[in-house]
């Protein structure tokens, strides 16, 4: 009965709305100096959760949140979210006490890719390649399905040798008026500061903070994770960037819009070498152009980038990896690697699994002299682990290495069956049953902790 009211009382107001909207315009309002248009915001103080409105040539009070409620927060346009409310991005975000703390956690019903290395690339749906074409790409983007929306990713690929790439700069496109670049230094450590429509920020060590520039607040979120750089933006892509890794999750109410060369995120990994015109091209581990060809982003520095015809790939128009030695050598790394992952990861053999292929191609690469092979084998294959995720060494020992503490997240990683060494197509699974795309959102209290989903 209740609801019956309500539902009177509404269209009442439908009509109401209907027969003013004829006959007289919207009033805007003055609040200060300034005019503010109707239905808009003039004023928010978030400390009182309470924002000054304008309401039919009015400015009119509006509290948010419970009575008495005290420290709401602000997005990038002004908008004001009550305390506890938790934003629902892949690593989700809450109003805490007028601040937004973002969670260690992240939603497993989101799509991944990982980027790490020299050039190994882990799509949104779980299929691994390697390029090394020194252009600027676009990761993922939101365009080619929506090509009002200029939502999207690119990272810049750069030489270490002649044949290795690790990724560079990253621009992040989160809106027309919102272009950040993150960048590393010379030490490969994460700028402190990002670049904002070519103006300079410093995030802060602690919290969320929406990011600003002269122009105003933005609604992209950033926030460090120990070495690593964070932006949520307000598609809900989430870009990771670390000193020689990055992660790029999309939650699943973007399934289907995705495309980029971090694959057509739909959960299903055969179609990932989607092209922009849609055309689906076959999968290969070692790409010759899917990157090149299809996926060069807009904007590239360097001259061969700017003419389709030219490839940048090693391969050059055949299959296969040109790097990875032959013979006694393999099989040294592939013990060396075996070994090494072992003692970093004793109880995690989906860990060694997923890593033992890209460490025995980096040794290849860097046996060949294409990266500086000044140390050891051990310890140069934990410098090359330690580019995949953050690994900290002990001590060498009787050139042993003695590791280990490692990043938590490398325990989160999504292989559910333990990957063959060799080259082969390696297709991982990523919870198609729990996660289906287009499904309704679940409760927070059916989420899991990181701890809990890992085992
Ligand atoms: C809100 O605050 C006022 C003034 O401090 C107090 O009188 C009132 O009881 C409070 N209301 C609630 C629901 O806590
Ligand atoms: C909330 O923040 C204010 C100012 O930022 C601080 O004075 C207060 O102690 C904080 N309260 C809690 C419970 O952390
Ligand atoms: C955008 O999409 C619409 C409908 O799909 C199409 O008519 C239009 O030409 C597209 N615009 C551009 C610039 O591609
Ligand atoms: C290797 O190191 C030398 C000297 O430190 C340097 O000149 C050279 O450019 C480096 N090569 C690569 C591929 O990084
Ligand atoms: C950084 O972003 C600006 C736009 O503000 C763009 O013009 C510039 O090319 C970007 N720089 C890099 C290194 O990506
Ligand atoms: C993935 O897509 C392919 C081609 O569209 C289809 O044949 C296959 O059944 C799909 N797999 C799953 C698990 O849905
Ligand atoms: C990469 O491309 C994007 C989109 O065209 C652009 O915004 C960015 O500045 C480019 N980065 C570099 C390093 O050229
Ligand atoms: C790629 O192959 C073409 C012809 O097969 C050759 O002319 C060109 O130099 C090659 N490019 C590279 C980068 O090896
Ligand atoms: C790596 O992890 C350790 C331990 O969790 C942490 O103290 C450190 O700040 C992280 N970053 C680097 C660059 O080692």
């Amino acid at each position: 009965m209740q609801c019956g009211m309500k539902m009177l009382w509404v269209l009442a107001a439908l009509v109401v709305l209907a027969e003013c909207g004829q006959n007289y315009p919207q009033k805007s309002c003055m609040f200060g100096k300034a005019t503010v248009a109707d239905g808009e915001v003039a004023m928010s103080v978030p400390e009182k959760c309470m924002s000054l409105v304008c309401q039919a040539g009015t400015v009119v009070e509006k509290m948010t949140g419970e009575i008495n409620d005290t420290g709401c927060c602000l997005d990038g346009d002004n908008i004001i979210y009550p305390p506890s409310f938790r934003a629902p991005h892949c690593i989700p975000v809450t109003c805490t006490n007028g601040s937004w703390v973002p969670e260690n956690f992240i939603d497993p019903c989101c799509g991944r890719c990982e980027i790490y290395g020299y050039s190994h690339i882990t799509t949104l749906d779980g299929f691994r390649y390697d390029w090394h074409g020194f252009c600027n790409y676009t990761l993922v983007t939101l365009a080619a399905v929506d090509n009002t929306s200029s939502a999207a990713v690119f990272a810049e690929m750069t030489r270490v040798g002649p044949r290795a790439t690790v990724f560079g700069s990253v621009t992040f496109h989160n809106d027309p008026h919102t272009i950040i670049n993150v960048t590393r230094d010379a030490d490969n450590k994460v700028s402190e500061q990002i670049d904002i429509n070519g103006e300079s920020m410093t995030v802060p060590r602690t919290g969320a903070h929406v990011v600003y520039s002269s122009a105003g607040r933005h609604n992209v979120l950033a926030f460090w994770q120990k070495d690593c750089l964070v932006l949520l933006g307000h598609t809900l892509i989430t870009l990771r960037y670390c000193p020689s890794h990055m992660d790029i999750w999309i939650p699943r109410e973007l399934s289907g819009d995705v495309d980029g060369i971090c694959g057509h995120f739909n959960y299903n990994a055969t179609d990932d070498f989607t092209a922009a015109t849609g055309k689906i091209l076959p999968l290969e581990p070692f790409p010759v152009n899917f990157p090149e060809m299809h996926w060069r982003a807009p904007d590239q520095r360097i001259a061969p980038c700017n003419d389709p015809m030219i490839t940048t790939s090693i391969c050059n128009g055949t299959t296969g990896d040109k790097c990875l030695l032959s013979g006694e050598a393999l099989q040294d790394f592939q013990r060396a690697c075996m070994d090494s992952l072992t003692r970093l990861s004793p109880q995690q053999p989906r860990v060694v699994d997923y890593y033992l292929a890209p460490c025995v191609a980096d040794l290849s690469l860097a046996s060949q002299r294409d990266v500086n092979f000044t140390v050891s084998l051990s310890a140069f294959i934990v410098e090359v682990l330690k580019m995949y995720r953050n690994i900290t060494v002990q001590h060498y020992e009787d050139h042993r290495v003695t590791p280990v503490l490692m990043d938590p997240s490398m325990s989160s990683l999504r292989t559910t069956s333990p990957l063959p060494a060799s080259r082969s197509l390696r297709t991982t699974t990523t919870l198609p049953q729990r996660c289906p795309p287009g499904s309704p959102p679940r409760s927070p209290s059916k989420r899991t902790s990181p701890a809990q989903s890992s085992s």
